[in-house]
């Protein structure tokens, strides 16, 4: 394989931008397309057979565009879904999001964590197996996301209505003590300025995973000899199985992002 070939990242919709902005700091020489599914947005409340068949789809598409490692940028995909693309996908580097609960319970001085994500993430075995590794002696309190995957992708993130809904959700997990807030969807990190508001008067750290998937994708780039050439100038591509006019919102929702 070329290693000049991209990298390829996947979620739902606009969420994984996150973490192609984390990939494209740490990785300036990696051209990257991103595919953000569009039409099936949101997955957090479909079903894990839908989500599964969603997935293989898309990773299906980035493979065919020549990628050469797949990033699942979104935790419900990859709670869904992970195991499965790796079984069809053997030779391909898949790497998923894991919730940052490891980082979270280390850092924790209140020994109370929460945890954000969609509805299906929380119900995976995913999740449930990372809260049960790292937080056995730490409360670890989850709450769903209700509403939040839908103000990101009405690029209303920056409204009074989206600190009113984030406020809803975390009040409850402050004041029960927590001091570390995972953000176990990829789409939240957009909501931080929202989240820090809601949370003023409260000393709590949102704990958001990009940078760490971001290192883990040049890790396994290094482990299978895929990085791109010195001096390697980099394209940037954006792909949807929605329409071109929410191409191009991905697109410029990434400009905003930089
Ligand atoms: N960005 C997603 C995640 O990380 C998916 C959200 C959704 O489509 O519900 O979970």
């Amino acid at each position: 394989m070329k290693t000049n070939a991209p990298i390829g990242i996947y979620d739902s919709g606009m969420g994984g931008l996150t973490v192609r902005q984390a990939v494209c700091r740490l990785l300036p020489e990696e051209s990257v397309i991103y595919l953000g599914d569009g039409k099936n947005c949101p997955y957090g409340s479909r079903t894990v057979e839908e989500i599964r068949q969603l997935s293989i789809e898309a990773v299906e598409y980035l493979r065919s565009l020549g990628c050469k490692l797949v990033v699942v940028a979104c935790n419900t995909a990859t709670a869904a879904a992970i195991d499965h693309l790796r079984a069809t996908y053997p030779t391909m580097p898949i790497v998923g999001m894991e919730p940052a609960v490891k980082p979270a319970c280390l850092h924790t001085k209140s020994r109370v964590v929460g945890v954000l994500a969609t509805e299906r993430s929380l119900d995976g075995e995913l999740f449930r197996r990372t809260a049960a590794k790292y937080g056995a002696d730490i409360e670890v309190l989850t709450t769903a996301g209700k509403g939040f995957v839908e103000l990101v992708e009405a690029d209303k993130e920056r409204t009074s209505e989206a600190v009113e809904t984030v406020r809803r959700a975390i009040r409850p997990m402050l004041e029960r003590g927590a001091d570390q807030i995972v953000l176990g969807c990829t789409h939240y990190p957009f909501l931080l300025p929202a989240l820090e508001e809601a949370a003023a008067g409260f000393e709590v750290t949102f704990v958001d995973p990009s940078e760490a998937v971001a290192r883990r994708v040049r890790q396994l780039l290094d482990e299978n000899g895929l990085r791109a050439e010195t001096g390697h100038r980099p394209t940037y591509r954006f792909e949807t199985f929605a329409d071109e006019s929410y191409r191009q919102r991905l697109e410029q929702k990434a400009v905003d992002t930089k």
